[in-house]
């Protein structure tokens, strides 16, 4: 099929939504909607977001200033409140309160935990790196909180019940997520098994 080349964009679809949130100096939680999130590494457990510093952001300050933050996975559910901490800025007003969600103190970290969120992280700053107009902040992960109904017998994170909001950037829109396509690892198992026979048949 013919390619075609495009300008330079971030391609981030399909990409986990987070909000994060830290206290400013006064005690006020802040809170902002990120979609540039990942896991950066598990020995120790961290997750790295970046943060345009170009760009007015009150949580960034605090949660530089506080070097802690908790990340938190918003539902399908919470898009219309999960949005407003995205196109609002704590300078401007409080955002938690306007929503009416209330936090509690994290336990690890001093941080604000977002008491609506099914899914927090409390993270410790332990790395900040500037690539152009965005910092990229390491969190060591201290605790991870979920609220029971999300996860099964096991204590897996059940996706289906978490509905995590997938953000697709290319056409400004949010998505739930779809069905189970595979076995992970498995399936690629099993044709690299089926590789092998066919060249150990093939002697
Ligand atoms: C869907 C969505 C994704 C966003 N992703 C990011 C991001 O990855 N990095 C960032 O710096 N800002 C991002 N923003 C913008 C901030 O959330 C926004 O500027 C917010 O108002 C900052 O609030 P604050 O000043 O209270 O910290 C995103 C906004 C939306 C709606």
């Amino acid at each position: 099929m013919a390619k075609k080349e495009l300008k330079l964009h971030p391609v981030v679809a399909p990409s986990e939504i987070v909000v994060v949130s830290a206290y400013d100096e006064d005690g006020r939680a802040d809170a902002c909607t990120l979609a540039f999130y990942m896991v950066s590494g598990l020995k120790p457990l961290c997750v790295t977001i970046a943060v345009n510093a170009e760009k007015k952001r009150k949580t960034l300050k605090s949660m530089r200033r506080q070097n802690a933050f908790t990340l938190a996975f918003p539902g399908t559910d919470q898009i219309r409140e999960t949005d407003y901490l995205g196109v609002e800025s704590g300078y401007n007003t409080d955002k938690l309160k306007n929503l009416g969600w209330t936090v509690s103190r994290a336990k690890t970290v001093h941080a604000p935990l977002i008491n609506e969120m099914r899914l927090s992280l409390e993270c410790e700053i332990i790395h900040t790196v500037t690539i152009g107009s965005h910092i990229h902040i390491t969190g060591e992960v201290r605790r991870i909180l979920a609220d029971e109904s999300i996860l099964n017998e096991n204590d897996n994170i059940v996706l289906e019940k978490l509905k995590p909001i997938i953000y697709d950037e290319e056409q400004l829109r949010y998505l739930g997520i779809g069905t189970k396509q595979g076995d992970a690892y498995k399936t690629g198992a099993a044709l690299k098994k089926e590789m092998a026979g066919l060249k150990e048949g093939s002697l």
